[in-house]
């Protein structure tokens, strides 16, 4: 059976993504990030594209690994300026009845009480269709301007992360029953204060003693989405993340990473493919071979090394301004993205080792990921390949100008595809979740979050702490 390929778009809100430099290029609009229309257009396309969702990258700090300071992330507008993702997800909302939006934020950086608010919000008001990308951060910038020295040890990052998820999923889960909005009228009730549930967590980090602010939204806890390859991470991943975003250099890399991924999952006793894996791509493409190739090219002479080296260096938490150029990175300890330090420690898909000078290069134009070029025919061969190659269960496509490398996807390679029964006819209608999985809104009985809910499949929340309002949860 032809396997199905699964699209999300990958943006973020500032200028040149993952190609640094490309914002020179006359057909690049990504300096109109700023305004409300850049991002509905982008909506509207991808929908007519039929992608699963728009995954939204962000940061809190800047990228001054590379040399020690922030001048060149500043100079090449290396995700600096950058505004919030969150605020621009109910516009796009209101023009689409499909598209997901899979939105990053840190769990380093925000208290989970007002964040699990303002999620519940988007999800009530996007119809379920919100999505969470968990990250722990790899900047330390970032934890500076948060008043800390340093950001926290790689691990117990994800330590903590797995505490602000528990804050989350007992809001979110085992806070309001499905019936506690009973508007009823005549008695004078609009909630019916015996079916919300205090959550009592005290943990080492948190204390949250109270009730969720928002009743159940379609989804009650949004997709899962989670970016980490590390063995803590993808510990992490395999008992929350429901969509897991991949970046790999070349193709035995991601066929590792996502093998690593499935065993995982199934250690944690979920299915193989209870999270849908996404791996970092772009996409250059054209009616021709030769058309696609000559764009790739035109491309490439806008994309910028220094700018490449100013993201791996963040990613790879190493200063990359104090090697040669013609050295390999070596063996390093890094505290920020170790699966990327990884990526570039193994040898490429022609058996070559990686020099600073190709790292560089190849993060100029779509990160740490793969550049697919050519016509649309040819583009979809590379991508079912890869996918029968590596499991991978689809691409999280990065631009090189946008909104045109999107258009130009829209309209050479999702029809190939769809007319290979490799892509949908149609939009599954509903929620994100049920779009993903076909199995309903709410999360499934095996996962983390279900073990939170006040009854029923999954929970192992005891019924006599149901029954009381101010209920402390058990958390075991
Ligand atoms: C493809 C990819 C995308 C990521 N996107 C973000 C992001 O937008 N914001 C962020 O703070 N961290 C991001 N991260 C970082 C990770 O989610 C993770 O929290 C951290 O870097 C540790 O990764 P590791 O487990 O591979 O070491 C991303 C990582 C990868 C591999």
């Amino acid at each position: 059976m032809t396997r199905r390929i699964r699209f999300n778009a990958f943006d973020m809100n500032c200028v040149a993504h993952q190609s640094p430099g490309l914002w020179r290029h006359p057909e690049d609009q990504s300096h109109r990030y700023k305004e409300l229309s850049y991002w509905t257009e982008l909506a509207a396309l991808l929908e007519k594209g039929r992608f699963d969702g728009l995954f939204i990258a962000d940061v809190l700090g800047t990228y001054d690994v590379y040399g020690g300071t922030d001048v060149a992330a500043l100079r090449q507008g290396a995700q600096i300026p950058v505004a919030d993702p969150l605020l621009l997800v109910s516009a796009m909302a209101a023009v689409t009845r499909h598209l997901g939006f899979g939105i990053t934020t840190g769990t380093g950086f925000e208290h989970p009480y007002p964040f699990a608010r303002r999620l519940s919000t988007l999800d009530h008001l996007t119809g379920g269709r919100v999505g969470w990308n968990v990250v722990t951060g790899y900047l330390p910038s970032a934890a500076r301007n948060f008043g800390a020295d340093d950001q926290l040890d790689h691990d117990d990052r994800y330590d903590q992360a797995d505490e602000y998820l528990e804050v989350l999923y007992k809001l979110w889960e085992g806070s309001w029953e499905d019936d506690a909005v009973v508007r009823d009228a005549a008695a004078g009730v609009y909630v019916d204060p015996g079916k919300v549930h205090h959550i009592g967590h005290s943990g080492r980090h948190f204390t949250v003693p109270g009730i969720h602010l928002s009743e159940p939204s379609p989804q009650r806890t949004p997709v899962i989405y989670q970016a980490g390859a590390s063995p803590r991470g993808v510990r992490f991943a395999a008992e929350n993340a429901e969509a897991i975003f991949v970046a790999a250099p070349s193709k035995r890399v991601l066929a590792q990473t996502v093998s690593k991924i499935r065993d995982a999952l199934e250690a944690a006793g979920r299915d193989r493919y209870a999270a849908r894996v996404y791996a970092l791509s772009t996409i250059v493409t054209a009616e021709t071979d030769d058309a696609a190739r000559h764009k790739h090219e035109e491309y490439l002479s806008y994309a910028s090394i220094e700018g490449g080296l100013v993201f791996m260096s963040g990613w790879m938490g190493i200063d990359l301004s104090r090697y040669d150029l013609d050295d390999p990175i070596g063996q390093v300890e890094s505290n920020a993205i170790q699966s990327a330090v990884a990526a570039f420690q193994e040898f490429d898909d022609d058996g070559r080792e990686w020099t600073v000078r190709d790292i560089g290069r190849w993060a100029g134009i779509g990160g740490i990921g793969p550049v697919f070029v050519g016509s649309g025919e040819t583009v979809a061969d590379r991508l079912q390949e890869w996918v029968a190659d590596t499991d991978v269960d689809g691409f999280n496509l990065a631009y090189a100008v946008t909104p045109g490398t999107f258009e130009d996807i829209v309209r050479h390679v999702v029809p190939v595809l769809t007319e290979r029964g490799a892509y949908p006819q149609e939009y599954v209608p509903g929620t994100l979740r049920n779009a993903l999985f076909e199995a309903g809104d709410r999360l499934p009985p095996e996962h983390r979050g279900a073990r939170y809910r006040l009854r029923g499949p999954g929970s192992t929340v005891l019924p006599e702490e149901v029954a009381r309002p101010s209920a402390v949860l058990a958390d075991t």
